[in-house]
């Protein structure tokens, strides 16, 4: 039978999260009863947004394409095995992210290693492992690479990271492919890297890569960098020569309830004729678009308080829960769980942390909240849990997984014990 009173949820960029009878819906499961059964704060995620997004983006790039979830977005190993259930690789940029795929028991042929200043052992870690390709960032790296493959006694296939110098038109700390920003390596300085590459008997040069940026929502800047990428590889022959794929990297931008996310049939749609050109196989590298809308942060209402011009609204998430407000100023839409029927107000949503930058969202129209009623962070699946931390010695949230009516406990709530467990006990060796 279908549901008559399902609408759909103001700012939610994804319709799992909806509105039944004026409250909040996860899928098939009413997001109060998740509060009551798992605690809050608690993120909520929906397995139907991660599969529906997926499709997308290969809808988008076609079966040629390498779907590679830049795992830093959002690194709870059961989201990882369901993107490997859904078909795709990862993208790496540590250790850690790649011990999480092994632990989460997947495989790595279809991982591409990113990171601008890798450690020896985690490049050991993954020319072990063997995976689709590093991405080489800094000359520094080639005979670490190098003495890797010669270790292990195979060629390390290597995509050179570029620095087109374009401008993604996104927050300054999430932009990677300015001139002066850390990332890649400058189309100035490229040929040289790319020489050392090609005489290096232990490596194998199989591609480009760049990454724009975060949060992009317009085509352009994809297309001038695959330009820029196009012309440097066209100075010299030895710069195409074995070159299979070009990494485009990540950055689709998603709506956060405001204006429109980046249209990725047209990302596809203007790049695709330009790689088929040269024969090269495209690899994405979505974070945010495959997971941003999947998740919210659920959070309880502890009381509210007015102090000069403004009504605050206290809550018990907080900045080491959700940093994306604190660090980049970002917007997330804020919901009543259960509307009520009340007046709204003007009020800044903050958290219980000790730092006039712990704020969940400024400026907001919400109902009158008493103690205990539950709010919605919308947008929140990426770079939420995944940049948590523990500031004002808190715990980290628990994480669950909804699929239809069924909610999964991915991630235990974090106790003080474990917290505390690497400062106690420790025995002078
Ligand atoms: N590939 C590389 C090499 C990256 O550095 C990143 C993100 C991605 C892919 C995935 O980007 P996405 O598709 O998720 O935009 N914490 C910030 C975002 C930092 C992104 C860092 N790199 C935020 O909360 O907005």
């Amino acid at each position: 039978m279908p549901v008559v009173d399902r609408v759909p949820c103001p700012g939610s960029g994804a319709s799992a999260f909806h509105l039944r009878s004026g409250e909040l819906w996860c899928e098939d499961l009413p997001i109060r009863e998740l509060a009551a059964r798992f605690g809050t704060p608690l993120y909520v995620y929906s397995a139907a947004v991660l599969d529906e997004r997926v499709q997308r983006v290969r809808a988008a790039f076609g079966p040629e394409a390498q779907i590679c979830y830049a795992v830093k977005a959002n690194s709870n190993l059961s989201l990882l095995q369901r993107m490997h259930g859904l078909g795709i690789g990862f993208d790496l940029v540590s250790g850690g992210e790649l011990g999480r795929v092994q632990a989460a028991g997947l495989p790595t042929a279809n991982c591409v290693f990113a990171g601008v200043g890798k450690e020896s052992w985690e490049i050991e870690a993954a020319v072990q492992a063997g995976i689709l390709f590093f991405n080489v960032e800094s000359p520094h790296e080639l005979p670490l690479l190098a003495a890797a493959g010669q270790r292990a006694g195979q060629r390390v296939p290597v995509a050179l990271r570029l620095n087109p110098d374009v401008d993604a038109g996104t927050h300054a700390y999430i932009s990677t492919a300015k001139k002066d920003n850390k990332f890649g390596v400058a189309l100035e300085r490229a040929g040289e890297v790319v020489a050392a590459i090609v005489a290096n008997p232990w490596l194998r040069l199989c591609g480009y890569h760049v990454h724009l940026g975060s949060q992009l929502r317009r085509v352009e800047p994809y297309v001038q960098a695959l330009a820029r990428v196009g012309a440097f590889v066209d100075g010299a022959r030895e710069r195409s020569e074995g070159v299979t794929h070009y990494d485009l990297g990540g950055g689709f931008g998603i709506a956060y309830g405001d204006g429109e996310p980046l249209d990725v049939h047209a990302v596809a749609a203007a790049l695709l004729p330009m790689l088929r050109a040269r024969g090269w196989r495209p690899v994405v590298e979505p974070g945010r678009y495959l997971v941003g809308d999947a998740g919210a942060l659920i959070t309880a209402v502890l009381g509210e308080k007015n102090q000069g011009a403004t009504d605050f609204v206290l809550v018990d998430a907080a900045m080491n829960d959700l940093m994306r407000p604190a660090l980049y100023q970002a917007e997330h839409p804020i919901v009543p769980v259960v509307s009520g029927s009340g007046p709204s107000h003007v009020v800044d949503v903050v958290g219980p942390v000790c730092e006039t930058g712990d704020f969940l969202g400024k400026r907001r129209e919400l109902p009158h909240c008493e103690r205990g009623d539950l709010l919605a962070v919308l947008g929140a699946g990426a770079y939420g849990a995944s940049m948590a931390s523990n500031y004002n010695s808190r715990r980290r949230p628990a994480e669950v997984l909804v699929e239809g009516k069924t909610a999964r406990l991915v991630r235990r709530r974090e106790t003080l014990a474990q917290l505390l467990s690497n400062e106690m006990d420790l025995h002078e060796a």
